[in-house]
């Protein structure tokens, strides 16, 4: 059987990042029958409702990616007590044309780390966006990572933590059992 095809944002784009080693992690935990890929969307334009004439391609394509996807992981920074713009930029994209909402239906799990509330703020925003979408968000297991504690992400940001990696494989587990039922 073709394994799930699961992608996975990371909300940062710089070097480094602790999101995309809970991405990179993820994508080296996947359980057997799930393939996970990293997103790049730092191509994306920023949103603009006259740019919907003439719908860019990078966004056409991902949305593409987006419908074939089973499943979606996205790993969120907090900044300033939100998601970060990249992230919102993206959803409001791909949320468009109006009717044309590319999230309806999608089964996502959530990650993050961050600061000392290990982006949970940042977290129930996005899962109000996911709602809105009309997306199967997890409302359980919450993974939230205070990055800044010695031992968790090393200095490129890999995450070498074996607690947080049993996390990480339990989240994925538990976006498995949703796809399936
Ligand atoms: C613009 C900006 C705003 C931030 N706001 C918050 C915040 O509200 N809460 C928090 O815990 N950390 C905040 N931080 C710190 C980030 O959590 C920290 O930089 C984290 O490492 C970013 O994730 P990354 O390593 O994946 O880039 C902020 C950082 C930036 C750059």
């Amino acid at each position: 059987m073709k394994p799930l095809n699961i992608l996975a944002f990371s909300g940062s784009f710089r070097k480094g990042s602790i999101n995309s080693g809970l991405v990179r992690a993820a994508v080296s935990l996947a359980p057997e029958g799930m393939a996970i890929t990293q997103v790049d969307f730092s191509d994306l334009p920023l949103y603009n409702q006259d740019m919907e004439a003439q719908f860019p391609t990078e966004v056409a394509a991902l949305k593409e990616k987006i419908r074939a996807a089973d499943g979606i992981v996205v790993a969120t920074p907090e900044y300033n007590r939100s998601i970060p713009g990249v992230l919102k930029n993206m959803f409001d994209w791909t949320s468009r044309p109006y009717g044309d909402n590319a999230w309806s239906g999608k089964p996502v799990a959530l990650m993050g780390a961050g600061g000392s509330v290990g982006t949970a703020v940042a977290q129930s925003h996005l899962k109000e966006i996911l709602l809105y979408l009309d997306a199967r968000v997890l409302g359980q297991p919450e993974f939230y990572v205070n990055g800044f504690t010695p031992g968790i992400f090393d200095k490129d940001g890999n995450l070498i933590d074996e607690k947080t990696k049993e996390y990480v494989a339990r989240l994925l587990a538990t976006l498995q059992k949703t796809i399936a039922s």
